[in-house]
């Protein structure tokens, strides 16, 4: 059977590979779209996706929130840009930044995309827990897919009149206390502080962040739904609130774990820890992670000179094209020099790559084998000059 035929069988999401010219999806981001790490109950991203609609199962028990897990990922840019707002021209629109299947058509990059299309469905209160894909830099925080929740809660006028709020004043407070009860779900009793922040679907909009380890950490972004979403869902005389989480973040906090790869691992060393049911809020009494033994790095440093004449290299490019040649063998792309040489007009660049097994040790052999291949395809691909 060939190669195309095979993916067919296995991969409903074949027909991503259209030969539109900005089509930009790789063999190893397409792999990623039928694994679904949300939908595994021993998983760490399932185990706290069960943990969260616990919360709202019990918070919401008389209005109920329904939960999807099983949008597909394939959605319209009008879906994943427009209907939230994100305005012409903003730089998560460019096709550095997000992944194509053509024109119209990307992988989400965020779960907001499902927002209107629900609301205009009827839906009410509702969680969205899915994979979200965006061109990215690769660190030990930073994987192409990862998975988001969004939360959208609808309140009709009764609702506040029967409070004497203002609708504003109450999807503010409703907000504000569902939140931080979800917070103390997780956590445990907690330091929180809201921060003011900017998104284009909510006014005003913030950021929860807690006091973890020493330090302020963001778990999610929220705020009262933009009246234009519900006007265009025909909900004029409604309020609402959302909110948008980003799991491999929390659960990186909550369970321990130090690099976003290892949420890919098949290594039963990994999967092995985790249990549905195990998670204890603020992890008291819970068994967190514990590492075993780290696999030496790596570092291969690659100096270039950019082409004058030419965009085609960017970070996020780069960063693409090692993913693609290495697998989860990268772990980090860094940018460790740059100098403009103003007699050659020309700008030099220096990464170091470091390629780091989260299984087991890599060969000399191995490792020379994927830097030369990232040393050829930049030449190829990127136009660079090897210095
Ligand atoms: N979509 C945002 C992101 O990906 C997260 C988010 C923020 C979602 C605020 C929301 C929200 O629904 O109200 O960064």
């Amino acid at each position: 059977m060939n190669h195309l035929l095979l993916r067919v069988f296995l991969n409903p999401y074949a027909d991503i590979f259209t030969d539109d010219p900005k089509n930009n999806v790789s063999e190893y981001i397409y792999e990623k779209l039928d694994k679904n790490l949300h939908l595994q109950t021993n998983h760490p991203l399932g185990i706290l996706k069960t943990v969260i609609e616990e919360y709202f199962s019990m918070r919401f028990k008389h209005k109920p929130f329904t939960f999807y897990d099983d949008l597909t990922p394939i959605v319209s840019t009008q879906a994943n840009f427009d209907s939230v707002l994100v305005p012409p021209g903003h730089v998560s629109r460019s096709s550095n930044d997000t992944y194509y299947v053509d024109d119209n058509t990307v992988l989400r990059c965020h779960t907001s995309a499902h927002q209107l299309e629900l609301l205009k469905s009827g839906a009410r209160r509702f969680l969205v827990t899915g994979d979200v894909y965006r061109r990215d830099s690769i660190d030990a925080t930073h994987f192409p897919v990862f998975h988001q929740m969004e939360g959208v809660c609808v309140f009709e006028p009764q609702d506040w009149e029967a409070r004497q709020l203002s609708s504003l004043e109450l999807a503010n407070s409703e907000l504000k206390i569902t939140l931080e009860g979800l917070v103390r779900h997780l956590f445990g009793e907690i330091q929180m502080r809201w921060v003011d922040a900017y998104f284009p679907f909510t006014e005003p909009s913030y950021e929860l962040e807690i006091f973890f380890n020493g330090e302020w950490l963001e778990v999610l972004g929220c705020g009262v739904m933009q009246k234009s979403i519900l006007d265009e869902a025909s909900l004029g005389n409604h309020r609402a609130w959302a909110f948008g989480l980003g799991l491999e973040r929390l659960a990186m906090i909550l369970f321990d774990i130090p690099d976003i790869r290892l949420f890919w691992s098949t290594d039963l060393r990994f999967s092995k820890q985790f249990k549905a049911g195990m998670f204890r809020a603020g992890g008291v009494g819970m068994q967190k992670f514990s590492s075993y033994s780290k696999f030496p790095p790596c570092y291969k440093d690659v100096s270039f000179w950019l082409a004058k004449d030419s965009t085609r290299f960017t970070e996020n490019t780069l960063c693409e094209l090692v993913r693609d040649v290495a697998g989860n063998l990268i772990e980090e792309v860094k940018l460790i020099d740059e100098f403009y040489n103003p007699k050659l007009d020309q700008t030099s660049n220096c990464f170091r790559f470091t390629y780091r097994s989260m299984e087991r040790s890599l060969t000399d052999d191995e490792v020379n084998q994927l830097q030369e291949q990232v040393r050829s395809r930049l030449v190829d691909e990127l136009d660079v000059t090897l210095r």
